[in-house]
Order: structure tokens, then C-alpha cells, then sequence
């Protein structure tokens, strides 16, 4: 296992190993808590739709904020603020008006939002929206590294979208929805797509 994918795993996953990484670096450290690598957990994301009741344990919501606070962001600005719902009825009242039934179904929706007291605050910079979609693929990750099941249900950039979550939830109006990421105990099995093709890939050598 190389050094980047050593990192990869502890940046991207960032589930409280604590001897992760040291002065020295992150050898040995390809293995989450859960025993999956980084490659094999990028490569079994998929998006599930269909959740269970058993509600997400607060160690593991606590390791997927942890995940997307992780993210890379330009110029280390972290432009962002993560809201965790949890709460049964607002859940279901924020699915129900955005049309979104994976929200409605599942236990627990993160909503990645884009803070603009932390951008230049200048109109057509839109880096924030860099940041907030790496937030959004690290909580991808760390769900289904945890055995969760997780579908990005995108809000940015429809207005009527983002305004109407933001309604919804009451939010301050320096915060930006970007995306909500439904989150359950999978209720289905898809397999992953395999999306790989030579024709997607331009080589230089
Ligand atoms: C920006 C963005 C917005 C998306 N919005 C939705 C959505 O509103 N509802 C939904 O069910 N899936 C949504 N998805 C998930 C895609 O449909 C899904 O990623 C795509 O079909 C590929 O499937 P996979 O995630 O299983 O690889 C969105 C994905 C992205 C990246």
C-alpha cells in the first residue's frame, strides 16, 4: 500500500484511528476501523435510496461530520457550515417539500451548506462550491465505510431549491444549501456501477 493511499484513507475516512498517522507519516494504515480499504470503499459507493428504521448511532454520525469537516477546501477557507438532522418530523417535512423521497425515508440528513461570511464575499466566486461538493463526496465515503447507506440529493445551484431548504430549516441567510446527503441503514443491495471507460481518459505520456 503506497503512502497516498495510506493518507487518502485517513483524511477521507478520518474514523478515530489514532494511530493513523505520526511525525513519520502513515505506513501501515490502509485499513479502516471497519477493516476496508480506501480504494475498496470508493469503488462500493453507490447511491441507496431505501433506508431502515434503526436510527444512525451518534459515534458514526459524529465520524461522518468529522469526514466532511476533513475536506480540502481553496486556500483552507472551510466556507461551510454542516447541518445533522435527525429530528423525525422535520425530516420528513423537508423531504416531502423538496420532493425528495430518499430525504422522507431516511434517519438522518446531512445538508452541506456553503457559508458566505467565510467567501470573498465576491458574487462570482464560486470556490465555496468546490469545497462544499468535496464535504459532500467525504460524507459519501464515511457512510459507506460505516455500513451506511447514503444518496447526495442535490440542492445547488436551483434557487428554488436552496431557498426552500433553507425555509424549511430555519437557516440563517449567509448559509447556502448546497446539498443534502440522505443517510439510513440500507434498505437495498444495489451493486455499484461500474463507470470505468477508456474513453473518459485522456493519456499523456
Ligand atoms: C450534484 C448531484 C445531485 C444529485 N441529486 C440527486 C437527487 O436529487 N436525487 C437522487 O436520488 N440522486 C441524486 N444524485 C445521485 C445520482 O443520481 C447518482 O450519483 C448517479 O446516478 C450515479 O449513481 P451512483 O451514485 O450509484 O454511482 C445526485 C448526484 C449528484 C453528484
Amino acid at each position: 500500500m503506497n503512502k497516498f493511499l495510506s493518507l487518502a484513507t485517513c483524511a477521507l475516512l478520518a474514523l478515530g484511528v489514532s494511530s493513523c498517522c505520526n511525525k513519520n507519516g502513515c505506513e501501515n494504515t490502509n485499513q479502516t476501523a471497519s477493516g476496508a480499504s480506501c480504494l475498496e470503499v470508493i469503488k462500493n459507493r453507490t447511491s441507496i435510496r431505501q433506508y431502515t428504521d434503526q436510527p444512525v448511532e451518534k459515534e458514526k454520525i459524529d465520524n461522518l461530520l468529522r469526514a466532511g469537516l476533513a475536506a480540502p477546501s481553496a486556500m483552507n477557507k472551510q466556507p461551510w457550515k454542516l447541518v445533522a438532522l435527525t429530528n423525525k418530523a422535520k425530516i420528513k417535512e423537508l423531504g416531502d417539500s423538496t420532493s425528495k423521497p430518499p430525504i422522507t425515508k431516511s434517519t438522518l440528513t446531512i445538508i452541506v451548506c456553503g457559508d458566505m461570511t467565510k467567501t470573498s464575499g465576491n458574487a462570482d466566486d464560486l470556490w465555496w462550491t468546490e469545497d462544499c461538493g468535496a464535504v459532500t463526496e467525504n460524507i459519501l465515503l464515511a457512510a459507506t465505510a460505516q455500513g451506511l447507506g447514503a444518496v447526495w440529493c442535490g440542492t445547488w445551484p436551483d434557487p428554488n431549491r436552496f431557498n426552500k431548504v433553507r425555509e424549511v430549516l430555519g437557516l440563517p441567510g449567509n448559509l447556502v444549501p448546497y446539498s443534502m446527503i440522505a443517510i439510513g441503514y440500507p434498505a437495498e443491495n444495489p451493486a455499484p456501477k461500474d463507470k470505468y471507460t477508456e474513453d473518459n481518459i485522456i493519456r499523456i505520456e
